[in-house]
């Protein structure tokens, strides 16, 4: 079976039924009902559907799901040409004579409306059952190929220029010395997760951690991931895990790492279950450090309290905002403009 791509018809028919109700369609009762319904379960659709898209040259199940999907979409679509045709036969035909439509006709509104709703109502629930089964193939939501290549622009490094950090000096120290304590108290893998929204500094905070010369001492190995890829995208073939695993083994077995996992958005279980286990080779005090957005994802990987990064102070952010904007070194704008930098 060819590839399928049905984001435009999708996004399509999402615009059709936001633009109903200019078009003169009065929706009440139970069409209104299995519209909204409707609306919901292609919202619930669309969000994955980039990324069923992009695996389905990978997966024949997920090629098939879209295959099913597709057929629904077609029926769905002719469903809604025939509330389009209607629609557009109202608005030419106001006419008095018109009005008096016989009661038994489909012209009938009430009729219309509800022989409308009934086919809708079938169709949703077509659909609603194909929307069920997505949970089987873990697709991730708004992924698609603007975000893959986005992704490939996230990938990130240890390195770190520390005179071009502005504060973050004693959120350094607490986790360094958190870490520190942790890995002569503790024998299993611990792993750290420090979270907060996109751009507030989670990575960079990592990247002191990584490179303080306390930290470099006491570990016999230092690694970093960046997930972006890594775990998030190539490793969706298990089978592809164990190879990686035993690789990851004979590289650890023994020793005392401190692993930085940079970036990581999914939320698979079983993965990071697999990984950890494989990562319990290492020496005590061996330790992983995860950044990410997702505070779910933080909670489920933490084996301590989860580190929630927080703003950086207003001259912090002001001597940021002026790098950024005014370049390193320069003296930036007169003091007058600060107040304005800080709205
Ligand atoms: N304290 C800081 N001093 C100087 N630059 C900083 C500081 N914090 C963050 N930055 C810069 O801001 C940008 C975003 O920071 P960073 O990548 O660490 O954020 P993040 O929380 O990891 O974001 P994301 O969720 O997108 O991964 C980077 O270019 C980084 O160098
Ligand atoms: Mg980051």
């Amino acid at each position: 079976m060819a590839e399928v791509f049905l984001s435009p018809l999708v996004g399509a028919m999402l615009d059709g039924l936001n633009s109903w109700s200019l078009k003169g369609l009065e929706l009440a009762g139970s069409l209104k009902t299995e519209v909204e319904s409707l609306e919901s379960t292609l919202t619930t659709i669309q969000a994955v559907l980039q990324d069923a898209e992009e695996k389905q040259r990978k997966s024949e199940a997920i090629k098939n799901w879209l295959g099913k999907l597709k057929q629904a979409a077609y029926d769905l679509e002719v469903v809604l040409e025939d509330f389009n045709t209607e629609a557009l036969s109202r608005s030419l035909h106001t006419d008095a004579r018109s009005q008096v439509t016989s009661f038994f006709s489909l012209r009938n509104p009430l009729l219309f409306r509800l022989d409308m709703a009934r086919k809708l109502k079938n169709l949703r629930e077509k659909l609603d059952a194909i929307a069920g089964e997505k949970s089987k193939f873990h697709l991730r939501e708004g992924v698609g190929e603007a975000e893959i290549e986005r992704n490939e622009d996230r990938q990130t490094s240890s390195l770190v220029k520390e005179s071009e950090v502005f504060g973050r000096a004693d959120e350094k120290e607490k986790i360094v010395s958190m870490l520190l304590c942790n890995v002569s108290h503790h024998d299993d893998l611990s792993v750290y997760a420090i979270c907060g929204m996109g751009g507030l500094g989670k990575t960079t905070i990592a990247q002191l951690v990584y490179n303080d010369e306390n930290v470099a001492k006491v570990f016999d190995l230092r690694g970093w991931v960046s997930i972006v890829e890594s775990f998030g995208g190539n490793w969706g073939d298990i089978q592809e895990l164990d190879p990686l695993q035993r690789c990851l083994v004979e590289k650890l077995v023994g020793k005392r790492f401190l692993l930085v996992l940079d970036d990581v958005w999914n939320e698979y279980h079983d993965k990071f279950d697999r990984l950890k286990q494989a990562l319990q080779c290492g020496r005590k005090g061996s330790t992983v450090i995860v950044t990410t957005r997702l505070e779910k994802v933080a909670l489920m990987m933490a084996t301590t309290p989860l580190y929630r990064l927080g703003c950086l102070w207003d001259d912090d952010s002001w001597s940021l905002f002026k790098q950024r904007a005014f370049g390193m070194g320069t003296n930036g704008p007169t003091p007058t403009w600060k107040p304005l930098g800080g709205k």
